[in-house]
Protein backbone atom coordinates (compact mmCIF):
# COMPACT_ATOMS: atom_id res chain seq x y z
CA UNK A 1 0.00 0.00 0.00
CA UNK A 2 1.79 3.49 -0.93
CA UNK A 3 -0.69 5.76 1.48
CA UNK A 4 -2.70 5.48 4.03
CA UNK A 5 -3.25 9.33 4.14
CA UNK A 6 -2.42 12.13 1.64
CA UNK A 7 -0.04 15.05 2.14
CA UNK A 8 -2.03 17.65 3.52
CA UNK A 9 -4.63 15.96 5.65
CA UNK A 10 -2.80 14.91 9.01
CA UNK A 11 -4.14 16.97 11.96
CA UNK A 12 -3.35 17.21 15.92
CA UNK A 13 -5.98 15.02 16.17
CA UNK A 14 -3.82 12.58 14.54
CA UNK A 15 -1.17 11.85 16.64
CA UNK A 16 0.01 8.54 17.26
CA UNK A 17 -1.19 7.29 14.61
CA UNK A 18 0.49 5.03 12.44
CA UNK A 19 0.80 6.34 8.63
CA UNK A 20 1.95 5.32 5.41
CA UNK A 21 2.39 8.48 3.01
CA UNK A 22 3.92 9.03 -0.89
CA UNK A 23 4.62 11.87 -2.62
CA UNK A 24 7.32 13.89 -3.76
CA UNK A 25 10.34 15.88 -1.83
CA UNK A 26 10.10 19.72 -1.89
CA UNK A 27 12.86 20.03 0.20
CA UNK A 28 15.48 18.65 3.08
CA UNK A 29 17.13 20.39 5.75
CA UNK A 30 19.29 19.05 8.62
CA UNK A 31 19.39 20.70 12.11
CA UNK A 32 21.63 19.12 14.37
CA UNK A 33 20.97 15.77 14.80
CA UNK A 34 17.25 16.11 13.08
CA UNK A 35 16.92 15.66 9.13
CA UNK A 36 13.53 17.53 8.00
CA UNK A 37 11.78 16.38 4.85
CA UNK A 38 8.49 18.42 3.22
CA UNK A 39 6.76 15.74 1.66
CA UNK A 40 4.29 17.56 -1.31
CA UNK A 41 1.34 16.03 -3.12
CA UNK A 42 -1.25 18.02 -4.94
CA UNK A 43 -3.47 17.78 -1.20
CA UNK A 44 -0.53 19.75 0.86
CA UNK A 45 2.91 19.63 2.28
CA UNK A 46 3.61 17.17 5.71
CA UNK A 47 6.83 17.77 7.57
CA UNK A 48 8.65 14.39 7.90
CA UNK A 49 11.57 13.77 10.45
CA UNK A 50 14.24 11.80 10.76
CA UNK A 51 16.28 11.11 14.15
CA UNK A 52 20.04 10.61 14.17
CA UNK A 53 19.92 9.27 17.42
CA UNK A 54 17.14 6.91 17.29
CA UNK A 55 17.79 5.29 13.43
CA UNK A 56 21.25 6.44 11.98
CA UNK A 57 21.28 4.69 8.86
CA UNK A 58 17.98 6.06 7.97
CA UNK A 59 18.70 9.95 8.59
CA UNK A 60 21.71 9.04 6.57
CA UNK A 61 19.43 8.01 3.82
CA UNK A 62 16.97 10.75 3.78
CA UNK A 63 19.99 13.16 3.34
CA UNK A 64 20.87 12.07 0.05
CA UNK A 65 17.51 12.55 -0.80
CA UNK A 66 17.22 15.31 -3.58
CA UNK A 67 14.55 17.47 -4.60
CA UNK A 68 11.54 15.83 -6.50
CA UNK A 69 12.39 12.16 -5.61
CA UNK A 70 9.22 10.46 -5.42
CA UNK A 71 9.78 8.56 -2.01
CA UNK A 72 7.16 5.75 0.22
CA UNK A 73 7.10 6.56 4.15
CA UNK A 74 6.23 5.00 6.95
CA UNK A 75 5.90 6.32 10.76
CA UNK A 76 4.10 7.98 13.50
CA UNK A 77 2.00 11.49 13.55
CA UNK A 78 3.45 13.25 15.85
CA UNK A 79 2.93 17.04 17.53
CA UNK A 80 5.82 19.33 16.63
CA UNK A 81 7.69 21.33 19.18
CA UNK A 82 8.70 24.03 16.83
CA UNK A 83 4.98 24.62 14.85
CA UNK A 84 4.15 25.94 11.30
CA UNK A 85 0.90 28.27 11.41
CA UNK A 86 1.59 29.18 7.25
CA UNK A 87 0.99 25.42 7.11
CA UNK A 88 -2.55 23.46 7.66
CA UNK A 89 -0.82 20.38 8.51
CA UNK A 90 1.86 23.12 10.56
CA UNK A 91 0.89 20.84 13.64
CA UNK A 92 2.77 17.75 13.29
CA UNK A 93 5.03 15.82 11.83
CA UNK A 94 5.65 12.00 11.02
CA UNK A 95 8.47 10.38 12.78
CA UNK A 96 9.56 8.35 10.10
CA UNK A 97 10.27 4.43 10.65
CA UNK A 98 10.61 3.43 7.23
CA UNK A 99 11.89 4.95 3.92
CA UNK A 100 11.49 3.69 0.03
CA UNK A 101 12.51 5.55 -2.89
CA UNK A 102 9.68 4.85 -5.60
CA UNK A 103 11.72 7.05 -7.93
CA UNK A 104 14.63 9.44 -8.41
CA UNK A 105 14.21 13.01 -9.80
CA UNK A 106 17.36 15.24 -11.56
CA UNK A 107 17.67 18.77 -10.36
CA UNK A 108 14.56 20.39 -11.52
CA UNK A 109 15.00 23.23 -14.23
CA UNK A 110 13.45 25.64 -12.04
CA UNK A 111 12.02 25.87 -8.13
CA UNK A 112 8.74 23.96 -7.52
CA UNK A 113 7.21 26.44 -5.82
CA UNK A 114 4.32 28.89 -6.40
CA UNK A 115 7.01 31.85 -6.57
CA UNK A 116 9.36 30.37 -9.24
CA UNK A 117 12.46 31.12 -10.70
CA UNK A 118 11.44 29.75 -14.29
CA UNK A 119 10.20 31.41 -16.86
CA UNK A 120 7.75 31.13 -19.00
CA UNK A 121 9.09 29.41 -21.83
CA UNK A 122 11.01 26.42 -19.37
CA UNK A 123 7.83 26.10 -17.28
CA UNK A 124 5.53 24.84 -20.80
CA UNK A 125 8.90 23.14 -21.56
CA UNK A 126 8.97 21.06 -18.40
CA UNK A 127 4.68 21.66 -18.00
CA UNK A 128 4.50 18.27 -16.02
CA UNK A 129 6.88 20.17 -13.38
CA UNK A 130 4.71 23.22 -13.54
CA UNK A 131 1.93 21.57 -13.09
CA UNK A 132 3.25 20.39 -9.53
CA UNK A 133 2.98 23.81 -8.68
CA UNK A 134 0.15 24.43 -5.98
CA UNK A 135 -0.91 27.92 -7.97
CA UNK A 136 -0.83 25.65 -10.80
CA UNK A 137 -3.13 22.80 -9.32
CA UNK A 138 -5.97 25.82 -7.98
CA UNK A 139 -6.44 26.79 -11.46
CA UNK A 140 -6.96 23.42 -12.72
CA UNK A 141 -8.89 21.97 -9.56
CA UNK A 142 -11.05 25.32 -10.25
CA UNK A 143 -11.79 24.47 -13.77
CA UNK A 144 -12.69 20.97 -12.64
CA UNK A 145 -15.17 22.14 -10.18
CA UNK A 146 -16.77 24.84 -12.52
CA UNK A 147 -16.98 22.07 -15.19
CA UNK A 148 -18.93 20.28 -12.30
CA UNK A 149 -21.47 22.82 -11.50
CA UNK A 150 -22.23 23.31 -15.22
CA UNK A 151 -23.12 19.80 -15.94
CA UNK A 152 -25.07 19.63 -12.71
CA UNK A 153 -26.90 22.71 -13.72
CA UNK A 154 -27.81 22.32 -17.15
CA UNK A 155 -28.99 18.32 -16.44
CA UNK A 156 -30.47 19.73 -13.77
CA UNK A 157 -32.83 21.54 -16.37
CA UNK A 158 -33.13 19.05 -18.72
CA UNK A 159 -30.31 19.50 -20.94
CA UNK A 160 -28.29 16.48 -22.58
CA UNK A 161 -24.84 16.34 -23.36
CA UNK A 162 -24.03 15.19 -26.46
CA UNK A 163 -20.56 15.07 -28.53
CA UNK A 164 -19.98 16.38 -32.13
CA UNK A 165 -17.70 15.28 -34.58
CA UNK A 166 -14.40 16.69 -34.67
CA UNK A 167 -13.32 15.83 -38.21
CA UNK A 168 -16.10 17.68 -40.48
CA UNK A 169 -16.13 20.46 -42.86
CA UNK A 170 -15.53 24.07 -42.47
CA UNK A 171 -17.64 25.71 -40.24
CA UNK A 172 -17.49 30.17 -40.57
CA UNK A 173 -16.72 31.32 -37.37
CA UNK A 174 -14.80 33.91 -38.78
CA UNK A 175 -11.08 32.27 -37.95
CA UNK A 176 -9.18 30.33 -40.42
CA UNK A 177 -9.50 26.68 -40.18
CA UNK A 178 -7.00 23.93 -38.91
CA UNK A 179 -7.30 21.59 -41.72
CA UNK A 180 -6.51 17.38 -41.55
CA UNK A 181 -5.83 15.39 -44.84
CA UNK A 182 -7.68 12.36 -45.77
CA UNK A 183 -5.99 9.48 -46.34
CA UNK A 184 -9.04 7.17 -47.77
CA UNK A 185 -10.30 10.54 -49.93
CA UNK A 186 -6.85 11.74 -52.20
CA UNK A 187 -7.07 15.59 -52.28
CA UNK A 188 -9.54 16.16 -49.58
CA UNK A 189 -9.25 17.37 -46.18
CA UNK A 190 -11.78 17.47 -43.14
CA UNK A 191 -11.85 20.91 -41.02
CA UNK A 192 -11.72 20.60 -37.65
CA UNK A 193 -14.75 22.46 -35.90
CA UNK A 194 -14.19 26.90 -35.07
CA UNK A 195 -17.41 25.60 -33.08
CA UNK A 196 -19.99 22.93 -33.04
CA UNK A 197 -22.57 25.69 -34.14
CA UNK A 198 -24.21 23.55 -37.84
CA UNK A 199 -24.08 20.24 -35.40
CA UNK A 200 -26.18 21.97 -32.64
CA UNK A 201 -28.76 23.21 -35.08
CA UNK A 202 -29.14 19.90 -36.61
CA UNK A 203 -29.17 18.16 -32.95
CA UNK A 204 -32.70 20.52 -32.60
CA UNK A 205 -33.71 19.67 -35.73
CA UNK A 206 -33.44 16.01 -34.35
CA UNK A 207 -35.45 16.75 -31.57
CA UNK A 208 -32.96 17.06 -28.91
CA UNK A 209 -34.83 20.44 -27.46
CA UNK A 210 -31.90 21.18 -24.46
CA UNK A 211 -28.19 20.50 -25.38
CA UNK A 212 -24.93 21.27 -24.34
CA UNK A 213 -21.69 20.07 -24.49
CA UNK A 214 -18.05 20.82 -23.08
CA UNK A 215 -15.76 20.91 -25.75
CA UNK A 216 -13.04 21.58 -27.64
CA UNK A 217 -13.05 24.38 -30.26
CA UNK A 218 -10.21 24.98 -32.81
CA UNK A 219 -9.34 28.28 -34.24
CA UNK A 220 -6.50 29.32 -36.35
CA UNK A 221 -5.92 32.88 -36.06
CA UNK A 222 -3.50 35.05 -33.43
CA UNK A 223 -2.63 34.68 -30.35
CA UNK A 224 -3.34 36.76 -27.35
CA UNK A 225 -4.26 36.21 -23.65
CA UNK A 226 -7.19 35.38 -24.16
CA UNK A 227 -6.77 33.22 -26.84
CA UNK A 228 -5.56 29.63 -27.73
CA UNK A 229 -5.80 27.68 -31.24
CA UNK A 230 -7.56 25.08 -29.19
CA UNK A 231 -9.93 25.98 -26.23
CA UNK A 232 -12.96 25.17 -24.87
CA UNK A 233 -16.56 25.92 -25.21
CA UNK A 234 -19.60 25.49 -23.26
CA UNK A 235 -21.74 24.68 -26.04
CA UNK A 236 -25.75 25.40 -25.46
CA UNK A 237 -28.69 25.01 -28.13
CA UNK A 238 -32.40 24.87 -27.18
CA UNK A 239 -35.33 24.28 -29.23
CA UNK A 240 -38.94 26.46 -29.20
CA UNK A 241 -37.19 29.57 -27.51
CA UNK A 242 -36.96 33.15 -27.47
CA UNK A 243 -34.40 35.31 -26.59
CA UNK A 244 -35.93 36.00 -23.46
CA UNK A 245 -35.87 31.99 -22.80
CA UNK A 246 -32.39 31.89 -23.54
CA UNK A 247 -30.76 34.51 -21.54
CA UNK A 248 -33.08 33.89 -18.79
CA UNK A 249 -32.00 30.07 -18.33
CA UNK A 250 -27.99 31.57 -18.95
CA UNK A 251 -28.48 34.58 -16.57
CA UNK A 252 -29.11 31.69 -14.04
CA UNK A 253 -26.22 29.56 -14.94
CA UNK A 254 -23.95 32.26 -14.30
CA UNK A 255 -25.16 33.08 -10.96
CA UNK A 256 -24.80 29.70 -9.87
CA UNK A 257 -21.61 29.43 -10.99
CA UNK A 258 -20.92 32.46 -9.24
CA UNK A 259 -22.47 30.90 -5.79
CA UNK A 260 -21.26 27.54 -6.07
CA UNK A 261 -17.56 28.57 -7.54
CA UNK A 262 -16.86 31.95 -5.97
CA UNK A 263 -19.68 32.19 -2.94
CA UNK A 264 -21.10 35.35 -4.99
CA UNK A 265 -24.35 35.96 -4.50
CA UNK A 266 -25.99 38.33 -7.47
CA UNK A 267 -29.41 38.81 -6.56
CA UNK A 268 -30.36 41.57 -9.14
CA UNK A 269 -31.01 41.00 -12.83
CA UNK A 270 -27.94 41.73 -15.12
CA UNK A 271 -27.63 44.79 -17.09
CA UNK A 272 -28.44 44.47 -20.34
CA UNK A 273 -26.93 47.35 -23.15
CA UNK A 274 -27.53 47.97 -26.35
CA UNK A 275 -24.58 47.14 -28.88
CA UNK A 276 -24.72 51.33 -29.99
CA UNK A 277 -24.97 52.63 -26.71
CA UNK A 278 -21.57 50.21 -25.62
CA UNK A 279 -19.90 51.66 -28.36
CA UNK A 280 -20.59 54.95 -27.85
CA UNK A 281 -20.31 55.28 -24.08
CA UNK A 282 -17.50 52.81 -23.49
CA UNK A 283 -16.04 52.02 -26.48
CA UNK A 284 -16.10 48.72 -26.56
CA UNK A 285 -18.81 46.15 -27.38
CA UNK A 286 -17.60 44.36 -23.98
CA UNK A 287 -17.24 46.96 -21.53
CA UNK A 288 -15.73 46.84 -18.02
CA UNK A 289 -18.57 48.43 -15.96
CA UNK A 290 -16.66 47.62 -13.12
CA UNK A 291 -16.03 51.50 -12.86
CA UNK A 292 -18.05 54.17 -14.52
CA UNK A 293 -16.03 57.20 -16.38
CA UNK A 294 -18.06 57.04 -19.43
CA UNK A 295 -17.23 58.58 -22.71
CA UNK A 296 -19.00 62.01 -23.71
CA UNK A 297 -19.55 62.85 -26.91
CA UNK A 298 -18.05 66.64 -26.90
CA UNK A 299 -18.31 67.55 -30.40
CA UNK A 300 -20.84 69.81 -30.65
CA UNK A 301 -19.11 71.94 -27.94
CA UNK A 302 -15.78 72.28 -28.68
CA UNK A 303 -15.56 72.95 -32.69
CA UNK A 304 -15.04 76.59 -34.36
CA UNK A 305 -12.18 77.75 -31.60
CA UNK A 306 -9.77 77.59 -34.25
CA UNK A 307 -8.36 74.52 -33.06
CA UNK A 308 -8.18 72.82 -36.77
CA UNK A 309 -7.71 69.18 -35.58
CA UNK A 310 -10.80 69.52 -33.85
CA UNK A 311 -12.58 71.28 -36.48
CA UNK A 312 -11.95 68.72 -39.22
CA UNK A 313 -12.74 65.60 -36.92
CA UNK A 314 -16.10 63.61 -37.26
CA UNK A 315 -15.88 63.10 -33.81
CA UNK A 316 -14.48 63.99 -30.65
CA UNK A 317 -15.17 62.52 -27.18
CA UNK A 318 -13.86 62.90 -23.58
CA UNK A 319 -13.30 61.00 -20.41
CA UNK A 320 -12.75 62.37 -16.64
CA UNK A 321 -10.38 60.73 -14.50
CA UNK A 322 -11.70 61.05 -11.38
CA UNK A 323 -8.44 63.05 -8.91
CA UNK A 324 -6.13 62.91 -11.16
CA UNK A 325 -5.71 66.64 -12.19
CA UNK A 326 -2.10 66.63 -10.40
CA UNK A 327 -0.71 64.29 -12.86
CA UNK A 328 2.89 65.50 -13.89
CA UNK A 329 4.07 66.68 -17.25
CA UNK A 330 5.81 63.59 -17.54
CA UNK A 331 3.05 61.13 -17.10
CA UNK A 332 0.96 63.25 -19.11
CA UNK A 333 3.74 62.57 -21.23
CA UNK A 334 3.61 59.04 -21.15
CA UNK A 335 0.12 58.78 -21.45
CA UNK A 336 -0.01 60.33 -24.83
CA UNK A 337 2.89 57.63 -25.80
CA UNK A 338 0.52 55.04 -24.58
CA UNK A 339 -2.43 56.09 -26.87
CA UNK A 340 -0.26 56.71 -30.04
CA UNK A 341 1.26 52.90 -29.87
CA UNK A 342 0.66 51.13 -32.69
CA UNK A 343 -1.72 48.87 -30.53
CA UNK A 344 -3.99 51.66 -30.39
CA UNK A 345 -3.27 53.90 -32.92
CA UNK A 346 -4.12 57.31 -31.95
CA UNK A 347 -2.55 60.25 -33.42
CA UNK A 348 -2.96 62.58 -30.18
CA UNK A 349 -4.31 63.08 -26.65
CA UNK A 350 -5.65 66.58 -25.52
CA UNK A 351 -5.77 66.78 -21.32
CA UNK A 352 -7.45 68.95 -19.17
CA UNK A 353 -6.65 69.71 -15.77
CA UNK A 354 -9.08 70.96 -13.65
CA UNK A 355 -6.77 72.41 -10.74
CA UNK A 356 -8.57 72.21 -7.14
CA UNK A 357 -8.35 76.23 -7.09
CA UNK A 358 -11.38 76.10 -10.03
CA UNK A 359 -8.72 76.95 -12.89
CA UNK A 360 -8.22 75.07 -15.55
CA UNK A 361 -4.61 74.21 -17.69
CA UNK A 362 -4.67 72.14 -20.82
CA UNK A 363 -2.44 71.43 -23.86
CA UNK A 364 -4.95 73.74 -25.91
CA UNK A 365 -5.06 76.93 -24.19
CA UNK A 366 -4.09 78.84 -26.88
CA UNK A 367 -7.36 77.69 -28.45
CA UNK A 368 -9.63 77.82 -25.33
CA UNK A 369 -10.42 80.06 -23.31
CA UNK A 370 -11.34 79.33 -18.97
CA UNK A 371 -14.87 79.16 -19.75
CA UNK A 372 -14.46 77.19 -22.70
CA UNK A 373 -13.09 74.18 -20.62
CA UNK A 374 -15.19 74.83 -17.95
CA UNK A 375 -18.00 73.89 -20.20
CA UNK A 376 -16.31 71.09 -21.12
CA UNK A 377 -15.94 70.18 -17.35
CA UNK A 378 -19.63 70.72 -16.52
CA UNK A 379 -20.59 68.69 -19.37
CA UNK A 380 -18.41 65.56 -18.06
CA UNK A 381 -19.75 66.41 -14.68
CA UNK A 382 -16.13 66.83 -13.52
CA UNK A 383 -14.95 68.49 -10.54
CA UNK A 384 -11.40 70.26 -9.38
CA UNK A 385 -8.95 67.99 -9.34
CA UNK A 386 -10.05 66.12 -12.27
CA UNK A 387 -8.27 65.05 -15.28
CA UNK A 388 -9.81 65.29 -18.61
CA UNK A 389 -8.67 63.65 -21.62
CA UNK A 390 -9.59 64.47 -25.40
CA UNK A 391 -9.64 62.27 -28.63
CA UNK A 392 -10.43 63.58 -32.13
CA UNK A 393 -10.64 61.97 -35.33
CA UNK A 394 -13.00 59.29 -37.28
CA UNK A 395 -16.27 58.15 -34.78
CA UNK A 396 -15.24 54.65 -34.54
CA UNK A 397 -11.87 54.71 -34.20
CA UNK A 398 -11.49 57.72 -31.77
CA UNK A 399 -14.25 55.64 -29.73
CA UNK A 400 -12.18 52.40 -29.90
CA UNK A 401 -8.81 54.66 -28.60
CA UNK A 402 -10.77 56.14 -25.80
CA UNK A 403 -12.19 52.50 -24.70
CA UNK A 404 -8.81 51.88 -24.51
CA UNK A 405 -7.54 54.59 -22.42
CA UNK A 406 -10.98 54.31 -20.27
CA UNK A 407 -9.56 50.97 -19.48
CA UNK A 408 -5.81 52.35 -18.78
CA UNK A 409 -7.21 54.95 -16.77
CA UNK A 410 -9.29 52.64 -14.56
CA UNK A 411 -6.55 50.74 -14.34
CA UNK A 412 -4.24 53.52 -13.06
CA UNK A 413 -7.03 54.44 -10.55
CA UNK A 414 -7.35 50.60 -9.07
CA UNK A 415 -10.91 50.78 -10.28
CA UNK A 416 -10.38 47.07 -11.55
CA UNK A 417 -10.32 45.12 -8.85
CA UNK A 418 -9.71 41.38 -9.71
CA UNK A 419 -12.32 40.09 -6.71
CA UNK A 420 -15.18 42.44 -7.90
CA UNK A 421 -17.34 41.31 -10.84
CA UNK A 422 -19.84 43.02 -12.91
CA UNK A 423 -21.57 40.29 -15.10
CA UNK A 424 -23.79 42.37 -18.19
CA UNK A 425 -25.28 41.29 -21.90
CA UNK A 426 -24.66 42.99 -24.67
CA UNK A 427 -27.73 43.21 -26.74
CA UNK A 428 -28.78 44.43 -30.60
CA UNK A 429 -25.96 43.87 -32.26
CA UNK A 430 -25.45 44.70 -36.08
CA UNK A 431 -26.85 42.00 -38.20
CA UNK A 432 -23.84 42.60 -40.89
CA UNK A 433 -20.21 44.14 -40.88
CA UNK A 434 -19.38 46.06 -43.82
CA UNK A 435 -15.79 45.31 -45.35
CA UNK A 436 -14.46 49.46 -45.73
CA UNK A 437 -12.55 48.25 -48.58
CA UNK A 438 -14.61 46.03 -50.88
CA UNK A 439 -18.11 46.93 -49.29
CA UNK A 440 -18.83 43.69 -48.90
CA UNK A 441 -21.45 42.33 -45.37
CA UNK A 442 -20.13 39.96 -43.46
CA UNK A 443 -21.97 38.09 -40.66
CA UNK A 444 -20.97 39.91 -37.36
CA UNK A 445 -22.01 36.60 -35.43
CA UNK A 446 -21.99 34.20 -38.13
CA UNK A 447 -24.26 33.51 -40.68
CA UNK A 448 -26.98 31.55 -38.95
CA UNK A 449 -27.90 34.33 -36.46
CA UNK A 450 -31.29 35.48 -37.17
CA UNK A 451 -32.28 39.48 -37.63
CA UNK A 452 -34.56 41.03 -35.04
CA UNK A 453 -37.92 39.77 -36.06
CA UNK A 454 -38.88 43.79 -36.62
CA UNK A 455 -36.01 43.73 -38.59
CA UNK A 456 -36.81 41.65 -41.13
CA UNK A 457 -38.06 43.98 -43.61
CA UNK A 458 -34.93 46.21 -43.88
CA UNK A 459 -33.26 42.99 -45.20
CA UNK A 460 -34.32 44.17 -48.94
CA UNK A 461 -33.67 48.18 -47.74
CA UNK A 462 -31.21 49.16 -45.47
CA UNK A 463 -29.12 46.07 -44.56
CA UNK A 464 -27.02 47.60 -42.71
CA UNK A 465 -29.31 49.17 -40.48
CA UNK A 466 -30.69 46.05 -39.28
CA UNK A 467 -29.98 44.58 -35.80
CA UNK A 468 -29.57 40.90 -35.25
CA UNK A 469 -31.00 39.02 -32.45
CA UNK A 470 -27.98 37.96 -31.07
CA UNK A 471 -26.20 38.49 -27.26
CA UNK A 472 -23.32 38.69 -25.78
CA UNK A 473 -22.23 37.79 -21.51
CA UNK A 474 -19.56 40.51 -20.97
CA UNK A 475 -17.53 40.14 -17.43
CA UNK A 476 -15.27 42.66 -16.20
CA UNK A 477 -14.25 43.82 -20.21
CA UNK A 478 -13.88 40.12 -20.99
CA UNK A 479 -16.52 38.57 -23.62
CA UNK A 480 -17.29 34.93 -21.76
CA UNK A 481 -20.18 33.86 -24.27
CA UNK A 482 -21.90 35.12 -27.05
CA UNK A 483 -25.22 33.70 -29.12
CA UNK A 484 -28.29 34.18 -30.55
CA UNK A 485 -32.03 33.14 -31.54
CA UNK A 486 -30.91 31.33 -35.18
CA UNK A 487 -32.66 31.67 -38.72
CA UNK A 488 -34.46 28.49 -39.26
CA UNK A 489 -36.08 28.64 -42.26
CA UNK A 490 -34.76 28.05 -45.94
CA UNK A 491 -35.70 31.13 -47.06
CA UNK A 492 -34.25 33.71 -44.74
CA UNK A 493 -31.15 31.39 -44.51
CA UNK A 494 -30.96 32.03 -48.14
CA UNK A 495 -31.32 35.53 -48.21
CA UNK A 496 -28.39 36.11 -45.71
CA UNK A 497 -26.22 33.88 -47.98
CA UNK A 498 -27.06 36.11 -50.70
CA UNK A 499 -26.08 39.29 -48.54
CA UNK A 500 -22.75 37.56 -47.05
CA UNK A 501 -21.67 37.58 -51.45
CA UNK A 502 -22.54 33.63 -51.38
CA UNK A 503 -23.88 32.17 -54.89
CA UNK A 504 -26.61 29.89 -54.64
CA UNK A 505 -24.13 27.07 -55.94
CA UNK A 506 -21.64 28.23 -53.06
CA UNK A 507 -23.96 27.94 -50.15
CA UNK A 508 -25.35 24.54 -50.91
CA UNK A 509 -21.98 23.49 -51.80
CA UNK A 510 -20.95 24.15 -48.00
CA UNK A 511 -24.46 24.41 -46.56
CA UNK A 512 -26.42 22.24 -48.25
CA UNK A 513 -26.83 19.41 -45.17
CA UNK A 514 -28.39 22.61 -43.48
CA UNK A 515 -30.37 24.02 -45.94
CA UNK A 516 -32.15 20.49 -47.01
CA UNK A 517 -32.75 20.12 -43.06
CA UNK A 518 -34.80 22.82 -42.89
CA UNK A 519 -36.84 21.63 -45.09
CA UNK A 520 -38.14 18.44 -43.08
CA UNK A 521 -39.32 20.47 -40.15
CA UNK A 522 -36.57 22.89 -38.01
CA UNK A 523 -37.77 24.16 -34.85
CA UNK A 524 -37.29 27.92 -33.46
CA UNK A 525 -34.19 27.68 -31.69
CA UNK A 526 -31.13 29.36 -30.57
CA UNK A 527 -28.48 29.37 -28.27
CA UNK A 528 -25.08 30.33 -26.81
CA UNK A 529 -21.47 29.30 -25.94
CA UNK A 530 -19.51 30.30 -23.63
CA UNK A 531 -15.41 30.39 -23.31
CA UNK A 532 -14.92 27.90 -20.25
CA UNK A 533 -11.01 28.75 -20.69
CA UNK A 534 -11.80 32.49 -20.25
CA UNK A 535 -14.81 31.91 -17.26
CA UNK A 536 -12.27 30.08 -15.23
CA UNK A 537 -9.19 32.38 -15.60
CA UNK A 538 -11.36 34.95 -14.75
CA UNK A 539 -12.98 33.42 -11.74
CA UNK A 540 -8.88 32.44 -10.64
CA UNK A 541 -8.00 35.79 -11.13
CA UNK A 542 -5.35 35.00 -14.07
CA UNK A 543 -4.27 37.49 -16.44
CA UNK A 544 -4.08 34.53 -19.27
CA UNK A 545 -6.13 31.77 -20.21
CA UNK A 546 -2.99 29.28 -20.56
CA UNK A 547 -3.01 29.66 -16.72
CA UNK A 548 -5.93 27.52 -16.78
CA UNK A 549 -5.32 25.15 -19.39
CA UNK A 550 -3.23 21.81 -18.47
CA UNK A 551 -1.02 21.78 -21.49
CA UNK A 552 -1.59 25.30 -23.21
CA UNK A 553 0.14 26.14 -26.39
CA UNK A 554 3.04 29.42 -26.21
CA UNK A 555 2.24 32.63 -28.28
CA UNK A 556 3.40 30.86 -31.42
CA UNK A 557 1.10 28.52 -30.98
CA UNK A 558 3.45 25.49 -30.19
CA UNK A 559 3.53 22.80 -27.87
CA UNK A 560 7.19 23.42 -26.38
CA UNK A 561 6.91 20.31 -24.78
CA UNK A 562 6.33 17.63 -27.22
CA UNK A 563 7.46 20.20 -29.96
CA UNK A 564 4.55 20.58 -31.93
CA UNK A 565 3.71 21.23 -34.47
CA UNK A 566 6.31 18.98 -36.15
CA UNK A 567 7.47 17.85 -39.43
CA UNK A 568 5.95 14.16 -41.11
CA UNK A 569 8.16 11.45 -42.66
CA UNK A 570 7.76 10.77 -46.33
CA UNK A 571 5.93 7.99 -45.89
CA UNK A 572 3.32 9.38 -44.02
CA UNK A 573 3.31 12.14 -46.88
CA UNK A 574 3.19 9.55 -49.28
CA UNK A 575 -0.13 7.99 -47.45
CA UNK A 576 -1.62 11.14 -47.12
CA UNK A 577 -0.75 12.09 -51.04
CA UNK A 578 0.67 15.61 -49.59
CA UNK A 579 4.19 16.86 -50.74
CA UNK A 580 5.54 19.80 -49.44
CA UNK A 581 6.78 22.88 -51.36
CA UNK A 582 9.51 25.07 -49.38
CA UNK A 583 9.28 28.37 -50.02
P1 LIG B 1 -18.04 32.73 -30.50
O1 LIG B 1 -17.19 32.69 -31.70
O2 LIG B 1 -18.43 34.08 -29.97
O3 LIG B 1 -19.42 31.99 -30.75
O4 LIG B 1 -17.34 31.89 -29.35
C1 LIG B 1 -17.96 31.74 -28.07
C2 LIG B 1 -16.98 32.08 -26.98
O5 LIG B 1 -15.80 31.29 -27.07
C3 LIG B 1 -14.68 32.01 -26.56
N1 LIG B 1 -13.60 32.00 -27.57
C4 LIG B 1 -12.31 31.70 -27.32
N2 LIG B 1 -11.68 31.37 -26.19
C5 LIG B 1 -10.36 31.09 -26.26
N3 LIG B 1 -9.64 31.09 -27.39
C6 LIG B 1 -10.23 31.41 -28.57
N4 LIG B 1 -9.50 31.39 -29.70
C7 LIG B 1 -11.63 31.74 -28.57
N5 LIG B 1 -12.52 32.10 -29.51
C8 LIG B 1 -13.70 32.24 -28.89
C9 LIG B 1 -15.17 33.41 -26.24
C10 LIG B 1 -16.45 33.51 -27.04
O6 LIG B 1 -17.37 34.39 -26.44
N6 LIG B 1 -21.03 29.13 -32.33
C11 LIG B 1 -20.99 30.42 -31.67
C12 LIG B 1 -21.84 30.44 -30.43
C13 LIG B 1 -23.32 30.46 -30.68
O7 LIG B 1 -23.79 31.22 -31.54
O8 LIG B 1 -24.03 29.74 -29.96
C14 LIG B 1 -19.55 30.75 -31.30
O9 LIG B 1 -18.65 29.94 -31.38
O10 LIG B 1 -15.43 33.51 -24.86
Amino acid sequence: MYRTNNCGELRLNDINKEVTLSGWIQKVRKLGGMTFVDLRDRYGITQLVFNEETNAELSEEAQKLGREFVIKIKGTVAERSNKNPELPTGDIEIAVRNLEILSKSEVPPFTIENETDGGEEIRLKYRYLDLRRPVVQKGLILRHKTAQEIRNFLSNKGFLEIETPFLIKSTPEGARDFVVPSRMSEGKFYALPQSPQVFKQLLMIGGYDKYFQITKCFRDEDFRADRQPEFTQIDCEMSFVEREDILSVFEEMTKHLFKTVKNIDFKEAFPRIKYDDAIENYGSDKPDIRFEMKIHNISEIVKNKGFKIFNDAEYIGAICAEGLANYSRKQLDKLVDFVKRPQIGAKGLVYVKYNEDGTFKSSVDKFYSQDDLKTWADKLSAKPGDLLLVMSGNKKETLTQLGELRLEMGERSGLRDKNKFAPLWIIDFPLFEKDEETGQLHAMHHPFTSPKTEDTELLETNPDAIKADAYDLVINGNEIGGGSVRIHTVEMQEKMFKHLGFTKEEAEEQFGFLMNAFKYGAPPHGGIAFGFDRWVALFNGSDSIRDVMAFPKNNAGRDLMIDAPSEIDKLQLDDLHLKIVKK
